[in-house]
């Protein structure tokens, strides 16, 4: 196998032979060459459908041509000069109006978006705290994790939130509308207007983390109707490439430097190829039909459900959630469990061509390239295998 061998190469220069840690599984992952549509295949010549999609950003599918055909061309006639391009401001636009922010800055990594967002944050409100909620995921930076400046409060939780933001201590609030790192949990009725309305009240800015969420659902944000200070948005803007923003309200955003005092830079940000790839693809997305996404998601959600597990979905992504009860929060899970059933799911489905994350804790995404065949046939293989799991 030569995934083998590339692995016990790797092992010897990356940490644990990887360059992110859920790209592992046991007993070493299988290497891959290339993918087109729906599809990805390995260097030992196994095809896969993919429904990680590089964890969220190939909404098109892999190797879209007009995509690819842009990146091409730009790479032709430069990559990077540090200076102002007119396709950044084009996509900058498309983004500012379909998103609804006022203004925004270009960075690399949904992880520096939320980083700096944050930091805008203390730097606006001069206070140090963060509230962020348990299970949520915006990057490995320290405002990622409980610790001296950052508590965790459940998502869904209107009443704790009140609590804590009475204190008047918090620089920010940040949350993905939808949870998309401890699989799919949506927000109850009623929650996302508690958030707007508390953050207003007691002065914390309010991030809505949308570096999954955007341009997913639909055509801009999840949460544009909650009118969010701060948005952070990743994956699917940059076709495919390294881009993701932060942006919102003006009178929070005219403090980044040079149109005010807060320093914010990157040798990187806005890079031409990326913007350029981000660029091709919202002109791609804003003529799609997000109620096929929908539609998709939903059959494979029927699917799914049929094996006795509970799912959870919105427009083009989903995750199965092994419980007894509605799944509304991340101590709702139980993680011992659900990597228990994983275990066995997992290699199963990969071994019938079928890649899903190796682990339980991320969500299933589908493409517009995904086909109603391979939804049904897929998802058929899955909920068959989960359901022997589950009753065993
Ligand atoms: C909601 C959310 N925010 C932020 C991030 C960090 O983005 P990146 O991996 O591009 O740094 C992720 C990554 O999966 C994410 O899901």
């Amino acid at each position: 196998m030569k995934s083998e061998k590339l692995f016990n190469k790797a092992i010897k220069i990356f940490p644990g032979g990887v360059n992110s840690p859920v790209r592992y599984y046991s007993p070493y992952p299988r290497f891959i060459k290339g993918g087109k549509g729906q599809k990805i295949w390995d260097v030992d010549g196994n095809f896969y459908d993919d429904y990680v999609l590089a964890y969220g950003p190939l909404i098109l599918g892999h190797a879209n041509k007009t995509i690819s055909r842009a990146i091409a061309e730009r790479s032709q006639k430069g990559t990077m000069f540090g200076a102002p391009t007119e396709e950044e401001l084009k996509l900058g636009e498309i983004i500012s109006k379909s998103a609804k922010l006022d203004m925004l800055r270009f960075v690399n990594s949904g992880g520096e978006a939320t980083y700096h967002a944050l930091r805008l944050s203390r730097f606006v409100t001069k206070r140090k705290k963060i509230l962020k909620v348990k299970g949520g995921y915006h990057g490995t930076h320290d405002f990622n994790y409980p610790g001296e400046f950052v508590k965790e409060i459940d998502f869904n939780d209107s009443q704790s939130l009140k609590n804590e933001l009475s204190s008047r201590e918090y620089a920010a609030f940040i949350l993905e509308p939808v949870m998309g790192n401890v699989g799919v949990v949506l927000p109850q009725d009623g929650y996302l207007q508690d958030v707007r309305e508390y953050t207003e009240k007691f002065g914390t800015i309010y991030i809505s983390d949308e570096v999954i969420t955007g341009f997913r659902t639909k055509f801009g944000i999840y949460s544009d109707k909650y009118e969010p200070d701060l948005v952070t948005l990743g994956k699917i803007i940059g076709g495919g490439t390294p881009l993701a923003a932060y942006g919102g309200k003006e009178e929070i955003m005219k403090n980044v430097k040079p149109a005010g005092e807060f320093k914010q830079a990157g040798t990187y940000s806005g890079n031409p190829l990326s913007v350029t790839a981000g660029l091709a693809a919202l002109r791609i997305l804003s003529r799609k039909d997000y109620g096929k996404l929908n539609y998709l998601s939903n059959v494979a959600a029927g699917i799914l459900e049929k094996s006795g597990v509970r799912v959870n979905m919105v427009t083009g992504m989903l995750s199965m959630h092994f419980s007894s009860e509605e799944v509304t929060n991340y101590s709702r899970i139980d993680l011992k469990l659900y990597y228990q059933i994983w275990s066995k799911l997992f290699p199963y489905v990969l071994n019938s061509g079928i890649f899903i994350a190796p682990s339980p804790e991320e969500t299933m995404f589908i493409s517009f390239s995904h086909t109603l065949k391979d939804i049904t046939r897929d998802m058929d293989i899955i909920a068959g295998r989960v359901e022997e799991i589950w009753k065993s």
